[in-house]
């Protein structure tokens, strides 16, 4: 069996650490609560890489809220590199016609995906769509996505833990580092 310590090793430097998240999370739980204070908000999160995020954000928002989950994966591509091209694996469970929605990510970089799910998610009409994003690669980007709440603005590095993976793995480190590239050299 696998230890954390092995997925550690793997692990050339801590990004943020899990106090560094949780102190971060809180602050945009309360910024959303804030400015969605006497409305009804619907999180939508992105599976799978967002679970630990979505998980943790609302419950750093008092508001009433309903959440639903999608899953989307990319087409081609590489562990690393997004192609753009999406794929939904699984789609809202209810309608967010006329609700205020908030789509919750793990990462943006090149905004690819986002920019395909934004303009899906409008496509259902809600009242309103913002996003908010824990990680942002801002010298990826592709297409230009307004980002309404972002926890923290990084370099253009390979990352994984809380939530995000490289070949499924990684995803239940409690913090966010950078990958050693020589863990996936070769791809
Ligand atoms: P984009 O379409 O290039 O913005 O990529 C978005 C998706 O690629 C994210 O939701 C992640 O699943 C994945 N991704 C992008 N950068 C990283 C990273 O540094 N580590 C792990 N996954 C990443």
């Amino acid at each position: 069996m696998t230890k954390t310590a092995d997925l550690e090793a793997d692990i050339g430097e801590i990004l943020l650490t899990e106090e560094a998240i949780a102190s971060r999370v809180a602050d945009l739980g309360r910024q959303i609560a804030a400015d969605y204070a006497g409305r009804t908000l619907t999180l939508v999160s992105v599976l799978k890489g967002s679970l630990p995020f979505m998980a943790d954000l609302m419950r750093q928002i008092p508001l009433p809220l309903r959440i639903d989950l999608m899953e989307v994966s990319s087409y081609g591509g590489t562990a690393t590199e997004s192609s753009g091209l999406v794929r939904i694996i699984k789609d809202l469970s209810a309608s967010i016609a006329d609700e205020d929605v908030l789509l919750v990510e793990d990462i943006i970089d090149t905004g690819l995906t986002l920019n395909y799910l934004v303009r899906y998610l409008r496509g259902k009409n809600p009242a309103s769509l913002r996003i908010c994003t824990l990680l942002d690669k801002p010298a990826r980007r592709l297409v230009d996505i307004p980002v309404d709440y972002q926890g923290f603005e990084i370099p253009d590095q390979f990352v994984v833990g809380y939530g995000l993976d490289y070949g499924e793995r990684y995803r239940n480190l409690r913090f966010v580092g950078v990958l050693r590239p020589e863990v996936y050299a070769g791809e």
